[in-house]
């Protein structure tokens, strides 16, 4: 299975490709997490986009494909993955379109409402990067994590300002992207706003699992 998850920031991309991948052994490849890792790392390419993911903007495409076509030509991604987060512009999707023959983009439905909700309340552990939430997934005890006692940290792309940009940023550049795959068939609607359990069920059903 080459799959998508596709949908504005805080539709649940991540919480539901994390799980699907973990869950069928599949690697779960987000381009966020390539990037925030870069950054905390350090790396080159960390210190040229720290800027950009503070505010919200696109990462340029050129770098972007350059990560992605990296990681998808390692070992464990050869079977299939679960991508999150990218393609995100046209020309992102196009790159792609010539390296994989996806099997399906989920697109995941949410309401702005939610979606500022999800990523205002949003605390994502620094050690083992899972995604918490103080309200729809608190962890039993506040801003530790559940799994490794990390601290729980707000994402700096999770301020006010910066969500504003980033829906705006969806709107304009990635939500064409949804017609770009209908047109190839290939889109599969799924309503984003239930409990995580809900969503994740109608995703297997999409996937006849
Ligand atoms: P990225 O990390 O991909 O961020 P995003 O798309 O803005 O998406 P999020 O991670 O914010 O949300 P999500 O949909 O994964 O939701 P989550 O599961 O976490 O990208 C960050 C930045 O990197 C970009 O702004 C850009 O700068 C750069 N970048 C990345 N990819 C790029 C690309 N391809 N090209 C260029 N630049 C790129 O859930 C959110 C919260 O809601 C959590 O707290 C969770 O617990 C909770 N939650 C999840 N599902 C539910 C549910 N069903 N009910 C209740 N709560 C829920």
């Amino acid at each position: 299975m080459k799959l998508v998850f596709f949908g504005p920031p805080g539709a649940g991309k991540g919480t539901i490709a994390g799980k699907l991948a973990a869950d069928r052994a599949l690697p779960h490849v987000s381009t966020g997490e390539l990037f925030r890792t870069a950054i905390k790392d350090h790396t080159p390419l960390g210190i040229q986009i720290t800027d950009m993911m503070d505010s919200g903007a696109l990462v340029p495409d050129s770098l972007t494909v350059e990560v992605v076509r990296k990681r998808l030509e390692q070992d464990d991604a050869r079977g299939g993955f679960v991508l999150d987060g990218f393609p995100r512009t046209i020309p992102q999707a196009d790159a792609l379109s010539r390296t994989s023959d996806l099997s399906l983009v989920l697109n995941l439905i949410v309401g702005d409402e939610t979606l500022i909700a999800r990523l205002s309340g949003r605390r994502v552990c620094v050690s083992c990067g899972f995604n918490y939430h103080i309200k729809f997934l608190p962890p039993k005890k506040t801003d530790v994590c559940d799994r490794c006692q990390g601290t729980l940290m707000q994402r700096k792309d999770d301020t006010e300002v910066s969500i504003r940009r980033r829906l705006d940023v969806y709107q304009t550049q990635t939500e064409p992207l949804i017609e770009y795959y209908r047109d190839k068939g290939l889109i599969a609607d799924v309503d984003g706003s239930p409990p995580p359990d809900d969503v994740y069920a109608a995703v297997l059903e999409v996937l006849g699992i």
